[in-house]
């Protein structure tokens, strides 16, 4: 909301013309000038590639304070939900601003559990990748084929078209993400059972086979709920940002997922946990560790600390200290005492904490920097890292997709630029060009 006593004054240096603009406050997190009448008062744009200062939306639902290194999800820490919760309870928290009552949370997880079943004919989609397609391209294809499928929910304007799409994207998107991995090792895919919870849905999808009998280690499926809870939501970063510019258009939810998922692909944002192993088994031992350190530091190499540094996070990333707990937790389970990769990880954390470049430059790990370990260890092949921080992701894309719908100024997301180009010039014709 903004202050009428707080004011920020922006002045042009030809004709002095002056503007002063509103600073609006939110309930926590630094103010921001607002900037709408910019254009039109004085004929000037802010240019900001990146965005590292500008406010694209008003949001109730995550804040990060990345100074002090907090995130709370509908003012709830991290931390506590990591916990104490659930990922399904997390969904309907984000979803709905309220953790749900007893009667409440019931009748999500139900509403949820009963759409993980895709439609039959998605299941031929698969068949037009190539086995070694990569989990993420057949997750954009197959996310973004369900416009093609549900009709009934389509309209973004239609309450019920918004609140039957969100369930079925939370619940087929484990399913579709599962069988992108059975396609790509040419096993059955395995239908969801709804009596089991998500996390433990998601991992019968990916390991059992028909033939046999399979139980799902329960602290497996808790150290994956809680890797669900931790990369639920995270405001207005890359993915999400793409989401709400697609959703600003009016595109149908679930092309503007499909936009999400392709935006999380890139190695700078949701492909860092998969990076990070790749980057662990390139260095390969500990020895070599002081060596890779050198070459990230090194300005004239393009290599970097995959899953240290962040956007926001000028301090530890809340979500890898839990992350780093978890890893712990299931290499104990799988009775894993010495793992090279774990090792590896730790010391790098070490070194790069007590280094005067990452130290100034305010480089920490990130939620990623653990992930893959953990994942690893509990059989989930490389390519899938991705895919699973998707599978999370779906529940604060739609969160935020659904609140942006639902804001009556919401407007169509349209920057402008710095034009750099040619100046107005007239066509030369083919035989009178040098
Ligand atoms: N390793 C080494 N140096 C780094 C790293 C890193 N991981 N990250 C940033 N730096 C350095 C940059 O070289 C730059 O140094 P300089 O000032 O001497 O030129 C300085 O720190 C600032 O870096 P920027 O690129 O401007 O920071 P930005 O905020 O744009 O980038 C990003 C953030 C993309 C996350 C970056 O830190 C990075 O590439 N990290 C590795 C990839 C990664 O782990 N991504 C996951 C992010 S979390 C997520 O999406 C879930």
């Amino acid at each position: 909301m903004s202050n009428p006593n707080t004011k920020l004054t922006v002045t042009t240096d030809g004709d002095g013309k002056s503007l002063q603009l509103p600073l609006m406050t939110g309930t926590i997190g630094p103010q921001v000038a607002d900037l709408r009448k910019l254009y039109d008062s004085l004929g000037v744009f802010t240019f900001d590639p990146g965005y590292g200062s500008t406010a694209s939306c008003q949001s109730h639902i995550t804040y990060i304070d990345g100074d002090a290194g907090v995130l709370l999800y509908r003012g709830y820490p991290i931390e506590q939900l990591a916990e104490k919760s659930s990922f399904l309870e997390v969904a309907y928290l984000l979803m709905n601003g309220e953790l749900p009552n007893a009667a409440e949370k019931e009748e999500f997880d139900l509403g949820v559990m009963r759409h993980t079943m895709i439609h039959e004919q998605l299941r031929s989609f698969y068949n037009g990748f190539r086995r070694d397609a990569h989990p993420m391209a057949v997750m954009c294809g197959v996310v973004g084929a369900m416009s093609a499928f549900y009709h009934d929910t389509l309209d973004f304007k239609n309450p019920d078209h918004r609140r039957i799409a969100t369930f079925r994207l939370i619940a087929k998107v484990p399913t579709i993400a599962a069988w992108a991995y059975k396609y790509s090792i040419g096993e059955p895919f395995m239908y969801p059972k709804n009596s089991l919870g998500y996390a433990e849905n998601f991992l019968h999808m990916l390991n059992a086979v028909p033939a046999e009998d399979y139980k799902v280690n329960p602290v497996l499926a808790r150290a994956l709920d809680r890797i669900f809870i931790l990369h639920a939501d995270h405001e207005q970063n890359a993915s999400t940002s793409t989401v709400r510019l697609a959703g600003s258009t009016g595109a149908n939810p679930f092309a503007c997922i499909a936009a999400g998922i392709a935006s999380l692909w890139g190695p700078a944002h949701g492909g860092a946990n998969e990076a990070v192993l790749k980057m662990l088994a390139e260095i390969g031992s500990v020895e070599r560790i002081p060596d890779f350190i050198a070459k990230v530091k090194d300005k004239n190499s393009n290599a970097r600390l995959m899953g240290f540094g962040h956007r926001v996070y000028k301090n530890y990333d809340p979500r890898a200290k839990i992350m780093q707990n978890t890893c712990h937790e299931v290499l104990k389970e799988l009775g894993i005492t010495d793992d090279p990769m774990l090792d590896m990880a730790m010391e790098m954390e070490r070194i790069a904490l007590s280094d005067d470049y990452f130290i100034q430059r305010k480089l920490y790990p990130n939620v990623d920097f653990y992930s893959g370990i953990i994942l690893k260890a509990m059989g989930i092949p490389t390519s899938m890292f991705t895919v699973l921080f998707a599978v999370a992701r779906t529940v604060g894309w739609v969160s935020q997709w659904r609140e942006q719908v639902e804001d009556p100024g919401q407007r169509i997301g349209r920057p402008r630029q710095l034009y750099v180009g040619p100046a107005l010039r007239d066509y030369v014709s083919l035989s009178d060009r040098g």
